[in-house]
């Protein structure tokens, strides 16, 4: 049986039917629930229910939801099963961008090492807004994948993607074997709440791989509103072809008030750090509680980083992220 989910005060409401949560039901009703990695981990999907039960699915993290907020009526979304109508509690929440089905055209693929640079043409009949940080879902012969959009507004009319190469991975091989300048395929988009804050003063970005997208978005836009915040940035790869847009680093150095790290994990060459990004921030960073922290890309990397900045004094609520989960 399908229940009714409303959202106070704006009284936006759409159905959730019986075992689905919420925060996927809100995504399918072109809602943008605030969410990030979908999977009870993060908790950017953190609400307060005001009216009606819900059932928790397992596993979520303990840190993210505590007994204590339970008690206090809170939740998240995207772990979440009503099973009464529900209203959640959401002040300030208003659907700013609504997410659209829309079709695009591939202008170009460009590939460098295992990751694509993906330029699509958004129809010019259909208006398209994002934050920068969200990301769009790419429907492909039924299935979704959800991918960060890397520039920080749109240009030429087009949105940029970076895709990497995982052997097998569905999308991928699609990616690198069938699609061609001039195809068309459609998005759903925008989604996600993952974007720039301005609460502390210094912004600490760490990413990995082609969680650069995100993060080149967020720059793009502090160099646009002339953000002059002191900037660290920390890429995390396996070698060195992983940092796949050197020359735009450059270009930032010399526009921003920035350092940047790259972290290499394999062998040691001059100019890299040797390790993990959070192996560089635990040797360079005592103390976090004037950063605000930006972490995208891999789950496990996100997930050490979190637990380093609590140990670091960064207050949790000053950590946003974005973790590259994949689908199931
Ligand atoms: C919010 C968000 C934003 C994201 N943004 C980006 C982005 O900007 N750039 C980016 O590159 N990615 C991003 N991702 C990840 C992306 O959505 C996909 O998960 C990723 O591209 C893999 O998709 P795929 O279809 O190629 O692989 P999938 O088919 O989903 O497979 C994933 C992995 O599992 C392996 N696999 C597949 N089938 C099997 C099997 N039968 N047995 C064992 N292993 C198997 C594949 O080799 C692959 O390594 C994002 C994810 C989220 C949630
Ligand atoms: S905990 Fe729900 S989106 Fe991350």
């Amino acid at each position: 049986m399908a229940h009714k989910v409303v959202i106070s005060p704006i009284n936006m409401e759409f159905s959730v039917e019986e075992d689905n949560n919420i925060l996927n039901a809100a995504l399918a009703a072109n809602i943008n629930l605030p969410h990030s990695c979908k999977n009870g981990e993060c908790s950017s999907c953190l609400c307060k229910i005001s009216n009606g039960d819900v059932e928790l699915m397992q596993p979520y993290s303990k840190t993210s939801l505590t007994a204590e907020m339970i008690a206090n009526g809170y939740t998240l979304a995207c772990r979440a099963m009503p099973k009464t109508d529900v209203t959640l509690d959401m002040p300030g929440f208003s659907n700013n961008f609504p997410i659209k089905m829309l079709p695009t055209k591939i202008e170009s693929i460009h590939k460098i090492g295992t990751v694509a640079i993906i330029k699509l043409k958004l129809p010019s009949n259909q208006e398209f807004q994002y934050v920068p940080g969200q990301y769009i879902d790419i429907m492909y012969e039924g299935k979704a994948r959800s991918y960060s959009i890397a520039n920080g507004k749109i240009k030429d009319g087009c949105i940029e993607l970076h895709i990497r190469y995982h052997a097998e991975g569905f999308f991928s091989e699609i990616v690198w074997h069938k699609l061609a300048a001039n195809q068309i395929i459609r998005i759903k988009g925008p989604m996600g709440s993952f974007k720039l804050h301005n609460c502390l003063g210094k912004v600490l970005l760490v990413c990995t791989g082609t969680g650069f997208a995100p993060i080149k978005a967020i720059v793009e836009k502090m160099i646009e509103d002339n953000d002059h915040r002191h900037i660290t940035l920390v890429w995390g790869g396996a070698s060195v072809e992983d940092f796949y847009l050197p020359e735009i680093l450059l270009t930032w150095q010399s526009k921003l008030n920035i350092t940047i790290q790259l972290c290499l994990d394999s062998t040691p060459l001059p100019n890299y750090y040797n390790g993990f990004v959070t192996d560089f921030i635990k040797e360079n960073f005592i103390n976090l509680s004037a950063h605000e922290v930006y972490a995208c890309g891999n789950p496990a990397m996100i997930e050490a980083l979190s637990k380093l900045a609590s140990m670091l004094e960064l207050d949790k609520q000053y950590f946003y992220s974005d973790s590259f989960t994949l689908s199931s």
